[in-house]
């Protein structure tokens, strides 16, 4: 099958298309035809071994995916596809199922053909979507929903969502609005529109306002895009207000210190506990019209550098796909 292959990290050249042996599925797996997948920010920054993130956090990343290359040769985690074999012991999928999901850390999903237990983040694929439109619903909004689960947010509670235009931003609105909240949502000019679209009540764009500015205050701050901090947001949060960041390791210690304490905290979750519950609780949201993931571009899983090239810009809106012909 076709797969796109990288032996060392580094920049999207790196990477490059390369027949290899289809996966076969053990007794307890799916084999899945994919038909489309994307590049996301987990996939670049494994690529690269989180080198922008500085020398800790990239030897932390070489410690899961392989010290001195990578471990697992082929990226990509998002996947919908057809299922196309099934071992012995698989109940609930046959084949011909559409289905989707993540395989999170054991990546594979920029290939023709991969394999996943079906008791991992796999699910049948909400009705009347395309596989172009099933590939992204997991990325953002699984990282979303980590983060909002942690928070009561219902009817009445306030939260600003900070980088609402990216994968994680523009699920978290939709998560946001599911769940009742009142929202601000802040993002650049030209997203404005897209992000009151997915429900947002009102919108600030960052390069007219600092919403630290103005005097409003929140009971949960989610920075969707890991360019805040807690201390530069604190005084926009409520007496008892969450700060729920989604990167950066010195969140990690404003984590523990807050828990020693009353009063504002910071929630983080590391590593993100994700289930196939969450993936199924997805598909329902989508069912109920409630949620769609955002695509932003698409590509051929041929051009998966230049894709890879314009997701590592960090300005994409929602989601890249790449379709994945056989
Ligand atoms: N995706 C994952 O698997 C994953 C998992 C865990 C953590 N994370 C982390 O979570 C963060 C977000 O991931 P993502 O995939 O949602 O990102 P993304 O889709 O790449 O985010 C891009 C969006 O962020 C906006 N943005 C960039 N700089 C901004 C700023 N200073 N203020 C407000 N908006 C800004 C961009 O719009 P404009 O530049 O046009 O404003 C663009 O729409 C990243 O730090 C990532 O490392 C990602």
């Amino acid at each position: 099958m076709r797969a796109v292959v990288y032996d060392r990290y580094g920049p999207p050249e790196v990477l490059r298309l390369e027949e290899v042996a289809r996966p076969v599925p053990a007794e307890d797996e799916v084999l899945v035809r994919v038909h489309a997948t994307t590049v996301n920010r987990f996939d670049t920054a494994t690529r690269e071994a989180n080198r922008r993130s500085g020398l800790a956090i990239s030897f932390l990343s070489r410690l899961v995916s392989g010290l001195r290359r990578p471990r697992r040769r082929i990226l990509g985690t998002e996947f919908a596809g057809e299922v196309e074999g099934a071992g012995a012991a698989v109940t609930g999928f046959a084949v011909g199922d559409q289905v989707f999901g993540t395989t999170g850390l054991k990546f594979g999903a920029h290939a023709e053909y991969l394999s996943i237990p079906v008791s991992a983040r796999i699910a049948q694929m909400p009705a009347g979507m395309s596989f172009e439109e099933a590939a992204p619903i997991c990325d953002g909004a699984l990282n979303a929903l980590t983060c909002l689960k942690q928070v009561d947010l219902r009817k009445g509670r306030r939260i600003l969502i900070y980088g609402a235009s990216g994968a994680i931003g523009t699920a978290g609105v939709q998560l946001a609005r599911s769940f009742g909240a009142d929202i601000t949502a802040v993002c650049n000019t030209k997203n404005l529109e897209l992000v009151r679209s997915l429900g947002a009540d009102r919108v600030i764009d960052y390069t007219e306002e600092d919403f630290t500015r103005n005097g409003e205050t929140y009971d949960v701050i989610l920075d969707a895009v890991g360019k805040l901090s807690f201390r530069r947001s604190r005084g926009s949060l409520e007496p008892g207000g969450i700060f729920l960041p989604t990167d950066g390791l010195g969140n990690l210690i404003w984590a523990l210190r807050t828990s020693r304490t009353r009063g504002k905290k910071v929630l983080f979750q590391i590593p993100p506990r994700q289930t196939k519950q969450d993936v199924l609780f997805l598909k329902g949201l989508i069912e109920a019209g409630k949620y769609r993931p955002v695509i932003d571009r698409r590509y051929p899983l041929e051009d998966v550098v230049e894709a890879t090239r314009y997701v590592e810009t960090e300005q994409k809106t929602g989601n890249v796909v790449l379709t994945v012909s056989t």
